[in-house]
């Protein structure tokens, strides 16, 4: 008997394959493709307090083997959210994880308390890593000290299982990782994008309208897969492993490295099935190696050592 159950911390999820925050929206796009309530959870676009409209355009372009997109946290903000988006979700049986982001670190508190008081929701994701924004996001996830004092005041004022997402764009993570675990995370999601730029050589001048933005893709995949290894061996609370998954193999390397669940997001732009894919090719392959759980894989490749 094979079981797909995913148990991180106090969050329970019925497979471990998720949809990565930004690349899902709110779900509703996917709607009519995928069977929402089939994947393992939705965590959904980062949200803010207030609405936010984003970067100027162009926000997105595709790099090799990957894109680069500085959206600005774009989304209707929370009143939104719980008034139009919330319900719909919930309606439709999604398990949701509500990825947020904001300019203060009261913005992140407020968010957490409001979301804590809503049914329907299995997690709050603080976003302290996105690369695109001015204020907030990635600029409380570079010193250990923000994020330890951030991730304590969130830590009290929130009562659902609490993930920390972190940023690569930094020297050690695993310092970022054990002030998030010491500040009272449950869970850390790693890792958000890369910060980096492609030049227009014909208008010489960067391609993005917010001039850097943050690229994903099969290209930060090794990347990613090193510092879930790194942050596996440095922490005790569970991972969340993401960057530039596009197929089971690819997961495996991230359930081998240590995480308990992975992400999918840029290769949902390119095949929207690719999350039930990928739930019925790990199935395939506990089936075709006599595992009954993913539980036998996680960190299977520093056993090797
Ligand atoms: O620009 C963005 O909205 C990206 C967000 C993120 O990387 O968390």
């Amino acid at each position: 008997m094979i079981n797909m159950e995913t148990k991180l911390g106090p969050l329970k999820l019925i497979n471990p394959v998720l949809a990565a925050s930004g690349t899902f929206g709110f779900g509703e796009e996917y709607a009519s493709l995928v069977a929402l309530e089939k994947v393992g959870a939705l965590v959904v676009k980062g949200l803010t307090l207030k609405p936010r409209q984003g970067n100027p355009p162009p926000r997105t372009i595709e790099t090799p083997a990957g894109m680069l997109n500085s959206i600005g946290l774009e989304n209707p903000g929370l009143e939104a959210f719980l008034s139009r988006e919330l319900p719909r979700l919930r309606d439709a049986g999604v398990a949701v994880i509500v990825n947020i982001a904001g300019d203060t670190e009261d913005d992140y508190i407020t968010l957490a308390r409001e979301l804590s008081a809503e049914e329907g929701i299995l997690a709050v994701e603080l976003n302290l890593s996105c690369p695109n924004v001015e204020k907030g996001g990635i600029l409380f996830g570079t010193s250990p000290g923000t994020v330890g004092r951030l991730v304590k005041k969130v830590r009290r004022a929130c009562s659902l299982p609490l993930i920390v997402k972190l940023t690569p764009n930094v020297t050690d993570i695993t310092e970022l990782a054990l002030a998030a675990e010491k500040g009272g995370a449950d869970i850390i999601s790693l890792i958000n994008t890369l910060r980096g730029m492609v030049i227009d050589i014909h208008a010489r001048r960067p391609f993005l309208g917010n001039i850097t933005g943050g690229l994903s893709g099969p290209a930060i995949r090794p990347v990613a897969v090193g510092m879930v290894y790194q942050v596996y061996r440095a922490v005790k609370i569970p991972l969340i492993g993401m960057g530039g998954i596009m197929t089971a193999a690819d997961a495996l390397q991230f359930f081998m490295a240590g995480a308990r669940a992975v992400a999918i997001g840029t290769a949902n732009f390119i095949d929207p099935f690719t999350i039930p894919r990928l739930i019925s090719d790990l199935y395939a392959y506990l089936e075709s190696q006599n595992l009954s759980s993913m539980e036998e894989i996680i960190g299977a490749a520093h056993q090797q050592l």
